[in-house]
């Protein structure tokens, strides 16, 4: 068994120990009576679900959304079918998200299988088989062991940052990103912020034709953004071809809609437009801080107090616009640092395979994903025949020579011209424009705290590290954790160093 398999069960057995842990802890203080979580996407609804189970049945918690609930978890239509156009893809170990699909009663959509092809601008520098041991085979022939070790550096990565699991499951939070990934791999893992994926590949040995052929277009098809990028954000991307990847049946919004209900929290569709903090005596004399929420829905502009406010959005120009009244040291209503435009095109239609590969007849092309290397120079990251959230009965794999719906990534809308050389003819062309992750660079800047002030805290900060649905999940029940120790006043759980080694045999 591998330590991930053993992480994985651990996990489902402490999720049991967890919850009976907590009802019989003492109780230090009464619990706060009101929580407002700004943003209704995976990490708004992931922390509505968690405060609730921190702090019991009586808290009432208000979500407020300004647009849709899912936020960057999005699909569209096209032709009667339901398609993701943001986040899509869910890795095996993303246990947050398994137990919410569990939990909600959802479950996984139905495999479809893939065929992953490397394009350079003028060629397919490498096509994947139907057949485990030809690709095997020819990696090995083009690159030597470079794939397998690209498996072990990114898994031994991954089993590091799997021990935020049991961490979080005995209670134990962070009031930062850096504290966190120090906890979880100590100065190398942190260190992974300072170099870019391409010098920690190439101090690890590996080539750089691999680099440039196989790490370079995984990174741009998952961030966007070519090897330049920092490195744990890298093997974030390169965890995105391990097998076993998944996705939502019915859409991958449908877990923040379900976590929603499941907390029982009241969704406000306004848009937050500041929050002052406000000071007011309490019976045993002391002075307790409140938090005024201003927002504007359809029915004008209002207010509310909160005891814990948890901003779900992204405190970036674009993103969000929230202005921070009475604090000291000032809270900005933007923080240093930009996110990436991504825009997500759809098209039905019937894919210009000669683009690709002139030689190949369109009827015989079964490839399902294209990503480019820095080499291409039509603008686009990424080409990728979609299936719908919901896999209808009867469906199976057909060749481009046929109209399917195909998903583009590229950093600019796809021009007349662009789409006229990918596609020989369209029937439907869908767009969306994200800001989607950060713009990611090494060294990286220091992401802002998870605590923006006693109790008003910052889950997405922690997309700095690596921005991902379970990553924000990871976060909002780092939120949900640090508000109740926070608000109870114990420090034990906070920011502890080498819980790994003190956890170790604790079951
Ligand atoms: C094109 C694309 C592809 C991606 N692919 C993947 C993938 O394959 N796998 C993966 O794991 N991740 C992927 N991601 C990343 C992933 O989608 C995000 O990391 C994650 O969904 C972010 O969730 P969140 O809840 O933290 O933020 P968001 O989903 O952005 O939610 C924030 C919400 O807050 C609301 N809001 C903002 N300001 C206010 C305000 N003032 N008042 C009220 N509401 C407000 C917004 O409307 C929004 O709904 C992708 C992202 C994009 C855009
Ligand atoms: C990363 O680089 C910064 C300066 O850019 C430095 O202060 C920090 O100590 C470095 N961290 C590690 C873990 O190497
Ligand atoms: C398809 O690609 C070929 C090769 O790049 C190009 O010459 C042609 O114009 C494209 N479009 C169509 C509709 O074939």
């Amino acid at each position: 068994m591998s330590a991930r398999t053993l992480s994985a069960l651990l996990f489902l057995c402490l999720v049991q120990v967890g919850r009976r842990g907590l009802a019989s802890a003492p109780e230090l203080r009464e619990p706060p009576k009101k929580i407002a979580v700004i943003g209704a996407g995976i990490g708004g609804t992931a922390a509505a679900f968690f405060l609730r189970q921190e702090f019991g049945a009586s808290v009432k918690i208000d979500v407020f959304e300004s647009g849709s609930v899912g936020g960057r978890l999005a699909t569209e239509d096209v032709g009667g079918h339901e398609y993701e156009m943001g986040g899509s893809i869910l890795h095996p170990l993303n246990l947050h998200m398994k137990h919410f699909v569990d939990r909600l009663g959802l479950s996984a959509r139905a495999e479809v299988p893939t065929k992953l092809a490397f394009f350079d601008g003028k060629e397919l520098v490498f096509e994947e088989s139907d057949w485990f041991i030809v690709n095997f085979l020819r990696m090995l022939w083009r690159y030597g062991l470079n794939s397998i070790r690209m498996h072990m550096w990114v898994e031994g990565i991954l089993d590091k940052f799997m021990r935020i699991y049991q961490y979080q499951q005995f209670g134990y939070s962070f009031t930062s990103a850096e504290k966190m990934l120090h906890a979880l791999g100590g100065d190398a893992f942190l260190s992974l912020l300072n170099q870019t994926l391409e010098e920690a590949m190439r101090s690890h040995g590996f080539s750089q034709a691999f680099i440039n052929d196989v790490v370079t277009p995984i990174s741009r098809f998952s961030y966007l953004q070519s090897v330049r990028l920092h490195a744990l954000v890298g093997a974030v991307a390169l965890s995105g071809t391990d097998s076993g990847l998944w996705a939502v049946d019915g859409g991958n919004k449908k877990v923040c809609s379900g976590l929603l209900y499941n907390s029982k929290a009241e969704l406000i569709s306004a848009r937050v437009t500041s929050i002052s903090l406000k000071t007011r005596p309490s019976k045993t004399g002391s002075v307790s801080s409140l938090y005024e929420v201003n927002y504007v829905g359809e029915s004008g502009s209002a207010h509310s107090l909160y005891d814990i406010v948890i901003v779900a959005t992204p405190l970036h120009q674009g993103l969000s616009d929230i202005s921070f009244s009475g604090f000291s040291p000032p809270v900005p209503s933007h923080f240093p640092g930009r996110y990436h435009t991504t825009v997500s095109t759809l098209v039905q239609g019937v894919l210009n395979v000669s683009y690709f590969d002139p030689a190949r007849a369109p009827g015989e092309f079964y490839v399902t994903d294209i990503f480019t290397t820095d080499k291409e120079e039509l603008g686009v990251a990424s080409v990728s025949a979609v299936n719908p959230v919901h896999i209808p009965p009867g469906h199976s794999r057909s060749p481009a020579g046929r109209s399917k719906v195909w998903r583009m990534f590229s950093n600019e809308p796809l021009s007349e011209e662009q789409l006229r050389t990918l596609f020989v003819s369209r029937e439907r062309v869908l767009e969306r424009r994200w800001l989607a992750y950060p713009s990611y660079r090494a060294p990286e800047r220091r992401a802002p705290p998870f605590v923006l002030h006693q109790n008003l805290f910052y889950i997405n900060s922690i997309e700095w590290a690596a921005s991902s649905i379970e990553m924000n999940a990871v976060s909002a029940r780092n939120v949900a954790l640090l508000a109740r120790h926070r608000w109870h006043g114990q420090t034990e759980k906070v920011d502890q160093e080498d819980l790994h080694a003190r956890l170790r045999g604790e079951l």
